[in-house]
């Protein structure tokens, strides 16, 4: 019983995607996969997710879901391309339709705000198998309240938790955000073991150096820029805070969101039948 992992990196975003399998049933997952967006022309594109497709063909997967461990605000999901192309469920955290009100409320999205769109939504510690594998969802709100680890056979997918040590930890300034959470979140993946292998949804590989997007538990709790030496909650709440204050909106956030808390759905004007993004304007 093993598992593969293959990562693809998204350079414009930073972002990695996995595809995840079962050698044996060749079943699989796919987690936060990227869908191209030139947001000056407003372009979307297939290049990433055709890549991903392709791996997905020659090694003639069975892909059964696709997962994202969070509504990200930093590139848009290419989930409706494999939902259609391979019949896989798209699942997330059942938190999200929080998310949903939020922007909702804050962005007049008109986005159904019961996580209807999606095919499944998990709830903590939800477990459903690759083939003979286990897989488990782990609640880790903080940088989001709808933010999940899935954790599968000594291997966990941290999403925006934790980046690689010298990252350190995700912001939790977006709404609901919450670093108290995030703090608590990143100890419970703590207390799954020091040996287990943690995987990022992110490397903006600081200082130039080489992609790096896996590492384990031990190297986070001694290395983590925002963590070592048994930092103390509220040390990490105020280092995080202050960081955060230091922060500009991501470049794709107000465009990325609205079509992710809709599961990847375009939204489609009812009377031209063309896709818009809305950008609501603030005064500061
Ligand atoms: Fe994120």
């Amino acid at each position: 019983m093993s598992i593969n992992i293959e990562a693809f990196f998204h350079q414009d975003t930073a972002t990695l995607s996995y595809v995840v399998f079962d050698t044996r049933s060749l079943k699989g997952m796919i987690i936060d996969p990227v869908l191209d967006f030139d947001i000056y022309s407003g372009s979307l594109s297939y290049t990433t997710a055709n890549l991903m497709l392709d791996y997905i063909d020659s090694h003639h997967l069975d892909i059964d879901w696709v997962i994202e461990t969070h509504t990200h605000a930093d590139h848009v999901t290419s989930s409706q391309f494999f939902k259609n192309k391979l019949g896989a469920k798209i699942a997330v955290s059942d938190a999200v339709t929080q998310v949903q009100h939020t922007f909702n409320e804050k962005m007049d999205l008109k986005v159904q705000c019961n996580g209807s769109q999606f095919d499944h939504l998990f709830v903590d510690n939800e477990v459903f198998n690759l083939g003979d594998i286990p897989v488990r969802i782990l609640a880790t709100p903080g940088h989001t309240p709808d933010s999940i680890c899935i954790l599968v056979d000594g291997n966990v997918f941290v999403g925006d938790t934790l980046f690689m040590p010298d990252g350190g930890t995700a912001r939790c300034d977006f709404p609901d955000g919450n670093a108290s959470q995030l703090y608590h979140s990143i100890q419970r993946i703590f207390e799954l073991g020091d040996d287990l292998q943690l995987w990022m949804c992110h490397d903006y590989q600081p200082h130039g150096r080489e992609l790096v997007y896996k590492t384990t538990v031990s190297e986070q709790k001694k290395y983590n820029v925002h963590l070592k030496h048994n930092t103390s909650q509220h040390d990490y709440v105020s280092l995080r805070e202050q960081r955060d204050n230091t922060l500009s909106a991501p470049k794709l956030l107000l465009s990325a969101i609205q079509i992710n808390v809709n599961a990847g759905i375009l939204p489609v004007d009812e009377n031209n039948k063309l896709s818009f993004i809305k950008i609501p304007l603030t005064i500061a």
